[in-house]
């Protein structure tokens, strides 16, 4: 669906970005891991051509990406970002007029475009805030206004940098159902994250950058099963491999991503034990 080919991105003299190639897949959760400063925004940024690559190509559905107006609205409808810091998102002086600002620059009527931001409030559970002023928000509810206006342009790619950081429990927990929701409906999410452990449960794919270039990419488990030096290994993972290691858990089921899953295989493998028995 996207495809990174050799690119390169420099800020005046700093590598931003050192010859990145990548495809990505539609439908797909990639997560991105890597230290501070190891690339990930500016990664993110050249999805939807706010970032323009130094050298290298970047094509979408097929079609190389190209910088003018015309070719920039378009990929801009496709691709939406969700920026780290929502005050850089949000600028309209209430919460509907920031959310119908992108849908209403797409040439819809007035009725579509009411309808879009009903659907998009109500998908982030923020119906309530409608009339609110932005910066009058917390910082959860501007992450979830900022996260309404991108899903009201119906992207097919959503681009998250960081979305979790600074969020209480109650919402990373309302930020990641919405998240399922869109991919549920076939929309492709990249996530960046400091967090392993949600990047193990929740991802298809796993990139871990470094020094702005791509250290390493593959499924949850090939890349946190072995000992990556950028990365530390999730904790279901960790315990997992512990038990099967001291002999506790055997290797004949599917590995676990869940605490939850992790917890059946535990009780199970203990309910077969002979009464206070050790492990074989
Ligand atoms: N606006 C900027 N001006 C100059 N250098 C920048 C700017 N933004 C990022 N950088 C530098 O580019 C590199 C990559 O940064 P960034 O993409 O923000 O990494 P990450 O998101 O992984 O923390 C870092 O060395 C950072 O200092
Ligand atoms: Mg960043």
């Amino acid at each position: 669906m996207i495809e990174v080919q050799g690119v390169t991105f420099k800020y005046d003299k700093i590598t931003a970005l050192n010859n990145v190639s990548i495809q990505i897949e539609k439908g797909l959760k990639y997560a991105i891991l890597g230290a501070n400063g190891a690339g990930k925004t500016t990664f993110l940024l050249h999805l939807n051509g706010i970032l323009r690559p130094l050298s290298g190509k970047i094509f979408y559905d097929g079609t190389e990406v190209t910088y003018d107006h015309k070719s920039l609205v378009k990929l801009r409808k496709r691709v939406g970002v969700v920026f780290q810091d929502p005050e850089a998102q949000l600028f309209s002086a209430t919460v509907a007029e920031d959310v119908s600002f992108g849908p209403m620059n797409l040439s819809l009527s007035l009725d579509e475009v009411k309808q879009r931001v009903d659907d998009a409030l109500h998908a982030c559970g923020i119906y309530e805030l409608k009339e609110r002023p932005t910066h009058s928000l917390s910082h959860g509810q501007k992450k979830l206004a900022a996260i309404a206006g991108v899903i009201a342009m119906k992207p097919q790619v959503i681009v998250l940098d960081e979305p979790l950081a600074g969020l209480d429990p109650r919402h990373k927990d309302m930020v990641l159902k919405i998240f399922a929701s869109l991919n549920a409906g076939g929309v492709t999410l990249l996530m960046s994250t400091h967090n392993v452990d949600l990047a193990y449960e929740w991802a298809d794919r796993v990139i871990v950058m470094n020094d702005g270039a791509i250290a390493a990419n593959g499924t949850p488990f090939e890349i946190f099963s072995g000992n990556n030096q950028y990365i530390s290994k999730p904790v279901v993972l960790e315990i997992y491999q512990r038990l099967l290691l001291c002999g506790f858990l055997k290797d004949d089921k599917r590995i676990p991503r869940l605490k939850d899953e992790l917890i059946d295989d535990i009780e199970g493998a203990a309910l077969n034990l002979p009464q206070g028995g050790a492990p074989p």
